[in-house]
């Protein structure tokens, strides 16, 4: 990806990042919160309101955001696998642009780090058969 740049800008100057043109360099780390229903994994009005509140970054890397069910790491952590989860990221997008950011979605399947307790109850297709060595969060620790 191409970042057109110059040695002598600060902070505050504007940047291109690929397609994005970001009105600062100032980029929100991803960070999963985990603050969806459990039960539908859709992006609640809390996220809106916390990625809305963190507009002024230029630019905003989402959570790690499972593409598939049976993908999921984390309890509660926002999903975008199908039209609900989408119309919920699409209001946090609106809150974000509203305020002059950007934000781009961090794609994430968990792969071995899933568990069938995580994800209703569905196993997780994957290469081989390797066990994960570190306890998942929330389940066995
Ligand atoms: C609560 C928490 C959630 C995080 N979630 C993610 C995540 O979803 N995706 C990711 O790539 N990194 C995640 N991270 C890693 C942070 O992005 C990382 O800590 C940050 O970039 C700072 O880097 P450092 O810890 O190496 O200093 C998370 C970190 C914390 C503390």
């Amino acid at each position: 990806m191409e970042v057109k740049t110059n040695t002598t800008a600060n902070w505050a100057d504007p940047i291109t990042v690929g397609d994005l043109h970001s009105k600062n360099r100032i980029m929100m780390a991803a960070l999963t919160r985990c603050r969806c229903n459990p039960e539908d994994n859709i992006p609640t009005p809390l996220l809106t309101e916390y990625y809305g509140q963190r507009a002024g970054a230029g630019i905003i890397l989402s959570e790690a955001t499972p593409v598939s069910q049976r993908g999921e790491g984390f309890f509660g952590s926002a999903c975008l696998y199908n039209e609900k989860h989408l119309e919920g990221w699409k209001l946090v997008t609106k809150a974000v642009h509203g305020k002059g950011g950007l934000i781009v979605v961090q794609l994430v399947h968990a792969g071995r780090a899933t568990h069938p307790t995580i994800n209703k109850g569905l196993e997780a297709y994957g290469p081989s058969p390797l066990r994960r060595r570190e306890p998942i969060r929330g389940l066995n620790e």
